[in-house]
């Protein structure tokens, strides 16, 4: 079994995925790991749609401007019910957190099942509530593709960029 941190090493954002069908089973295991996810008071403010028919996958997919998005065979659709999450005293919407949270499972889940999965936030999110008829105070927030990935080690350069340890943690104080 992969530790954790090999599993976390294996995802990547894959922007290519070839036709192969994904079983229903595997992507309502993906899914328990967002259910099961934690979530500001427990609100779990989350909402997934799941497309796999081509005709609105395809459709949800024109909201996005890479014409690879099409080539995968399921699109989640992960939206935020702002009229669920928990508010701070200062107003602090935590729907966006909640969500991104729930979506990482997704994404680590996906990875141990082999499938390749990539973030998706620079699409035109209210021709997508649109087009889906999603109800007053539920957003989309992020698009995931999920399939298997087309080809071996599909990454860009980018997933090899990180920022050291020194550059991202200080202790006992913000001394950067
Ligand atoms: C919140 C968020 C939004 C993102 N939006 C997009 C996007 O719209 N299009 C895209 O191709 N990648 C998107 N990405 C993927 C990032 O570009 C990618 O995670 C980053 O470059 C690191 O690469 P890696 O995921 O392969 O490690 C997004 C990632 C995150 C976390």
């Amino acid at each position: 079994m992969k530790s954790f941190l090999d599993l976390a090493k294996s995802r990547y954002s894959c922007r290519s995925y070839s036709e192969q069908v994904v079983p229903k089973d595997t992507i309502m295991n993906v899914l328990e790991a967002a259910r099961i996810a934690p979530s500001a008071t427990n609100a779990q403010p989350w909402r997934f749609v799941i497309l796999t028919q081509p005709e609105v996958r395809h459709e949800v997919a024109s909201c996005y401007s890479g014409e690879w998005l099409k080539s995968a065979p399921v699109i989640i659709v992960a939206c935020g019910n702002h009229s669920e999450s928990w508010r701070r005293a200062d107003g602090k919407d935590h729907c966006d957190i909640d969500l991104a949270i729930g979506i990482d499972h997704i994404t680590l889940a996906a990875a141990e099942h082999g499938l390749g999965t990539c973030w998706i936030c620079k699409f035109d999110a209210m021709r997508c509530a649109e087009m889906l008829k999603l109800p007053k105070g539920v957003a989309p927030i992020a698009l995931i593709p999920l399939g298997v990935p087309a080809e071996k080690n599909n990454y860009s350069e980018r997933h090899l960029v990180r920022k050291s340890m020194d550059e991202i943690v200080t202790w006992e104080g913000y001394n950067f």
